[in-house]
């Protein structure tokens, strides 16, 4: 197995990997190819895989010898046992239960939902008033997961429950930053903040999960549609506890990862004028001066082309992480157990060898079923196998509905030095230091 340089004694590639993760694993995959160990800290070793079939064996035909990696893990103390976190046969059965929530005639649903929130939320945009995409795009993206959820308007869920998430999201963050995260019972500033924060986010969803029960109208939103679910297998459904942190997995999993897509694409298009202009040729031709339906969507095949462009480029997960739980043959290497995998969407996504000008944004690439002439993980924004994205569909509706909605009616003129802005790889891959424009209202 091709090994990177040693690096530092103690802590192996640590210091460049948190310096900038996107820049170092572009190297190593330029440097050594499909496979390459390094270490990070003093023991742990670290596979970067950069070869499509190799990354096939790890997201599904070997998946079984993989856990999620341990920095997913450690928000367990947060998010619990949800779809994100679980393993195994209690993964195998949320997914069961959950999947339907997921499927295309929901979606539809969900659609009227998206459409009605971005249209309520740009109503407060003015021609001339300067706005920071990022903060815009996460609060439309939060409105929408709390009306899909929970049947909630814009204010009325951020504030019962969006403050709360926020909150507790940075101090998870914090603490999976930490190199040693302290154990939550020692009696520390941060730990009582972080443990109050999950209390009061606790607190919050249980009480929603109460007044439903005792709700007689039947509700079809997504906390309807979990409550009722049954399994096939045993005919049970979900405790309240069970329901409790997959409402947090999907509320967290679901608004800031699309909301960097959004706020990435508005970028990308604030640069390329050419696809910016037939952007607008197409949303006219479609829509038209009317309202978005869910129904225009089939008919937006250059927006939709738009987003996939956009994540290709700027994956809102740039990388996938696994620990190895049970030694392991990838291709022709032996990988132990206790071992980390890493895959890197952003690395794949940007490879010569299957997109032409890889850096170059051009929508048009995704034209006449191109994702069929390439591998199947060269392109992956959503990951694959059984621990695919389940929101994957969803995310992708929302995407294109609330960027027509946007781009119907506003252009966004970058108020920002495009040479300043960078990409920050936080849990997603955020665009710093932001992104202020100002609108102008289109005639
Ligand atoms: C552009 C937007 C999104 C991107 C790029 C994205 C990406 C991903 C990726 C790459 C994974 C797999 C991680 C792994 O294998 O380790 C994942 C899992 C997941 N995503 Fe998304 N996601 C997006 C939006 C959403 C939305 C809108 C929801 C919910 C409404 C959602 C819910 C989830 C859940 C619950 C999982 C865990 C699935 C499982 O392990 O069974 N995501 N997402």
């Amino acid at each position: 197995m091709p090994t990177a340089s040693n690096g530092k004694w103690m802590t192996g590639h640590l210091k460049e990997f948190q310096k900038d993760p996107l820049v170092f694993m572009k190297t190593l995959a330029n440097d050594y190819g499909e496979i390459v160990r390094f270490r990070l800290g003093p023991f742990q070793k670290v596979n970067l895989i950069t070869d499509p079939e190799l990354i096939k064996e790890v997201l599904v035909t070997k998946q079984k010898s993989f856990l999620k990696s341990s920095d997913v893990q450690s928000l367990k103390a947060l998010i619990g046992d949800g779809l994100l976190t679980s393993e195994k046969e209690l993964h195998m059965r949320q997914r069961r239960l959950i999947q339907p929530a997921f499927k295309k005639s929901h979606i539809m649903d969900y659609a009227q939902d998206m459409i009605v929130t971005t249209e309520k939320y740009i109503e407060g945009w003015e021609d001339g008033k300067e706005i920071e995409i990022t903060e815009d795009m996460l609060n439309i993206t939060l409105g929408i997961i709390s009306k899909t959820m929970f049947s909630m308007e814009l204010n009325e869920g951020y504030d019962l429950v969006g403050e709360s998430v926020e909150r507790a999201m940075k101090l998870a963050v914090r603490r999976m930053r930490s190199i040693i995260p302290l154990p939550l019972w020692v009696p520390v500033k941060r730990n009582r903040e972080y443990k109050l924060a999950k209390q009061a986010l606790d607190e919050v969803l249980f009480k929603i999960i109460t007044s439903r029960r005792e709700d007689t109208e039947v509700k079809d939103d997504l906390l309807g549609i979990l409550m009722r679910a049954r399994d096939d297998h045993d005919g049970t459904g979900m405790t309240d506890s069970q329901l409790r942190d997959e409402l947090m997995t999907i509320f967290l999993a679901g608004h800031e990862t699309t909301a960097n897509a959004l706020s990435w694409t508005l970028y990308l298009l604030s640069q390329n004028p050419e696809a910016e202009q037939k952007l607008y040729e197409e949303l006219d031709e479609v829509i038209g001066e009317g309202t978005i339906a869910p129904e225009h969507f089939t008919g937006l095949s250059y927006t939709q082309n738009v987003i996939s462009e956009s994540l290709r480029l700027y994956p809102p997960a740039y990388v996938i992480g696994r620990q190895v739980d049970e030694s392991v043959d990838i291709g022709d290497y032996h990988i132990k157990k206790g071992e980390m995998i890493l895959i890197s969407q952003y690395v794949m996504q940007r490879k010569p060898e299957y997109f032409e000008e890889p850096n170059e944004f051009r929508p048009e690439r995704f034209e006449n079923n191109f994702i069929k002439s390439i591998p199947a993980y060269a392109y992956f924004p959503f990951g694959g196998g059984p621990r695919v994205c389940i929101g994957n569909h969803f995310a992708f509706m929302e995407m294109v509905l609330v960027l027509a909605c946007i781009s119907q009616r506003f252009q966004l003129k970058p108020a920002f030095d495009a040479s300043s802005i960078k990409t920050q790889p936080l849990i997603t891959l955020r665009p710093k230091p932001g992104l202020p424009v100002v609108l102008k209202k289109r005639e």
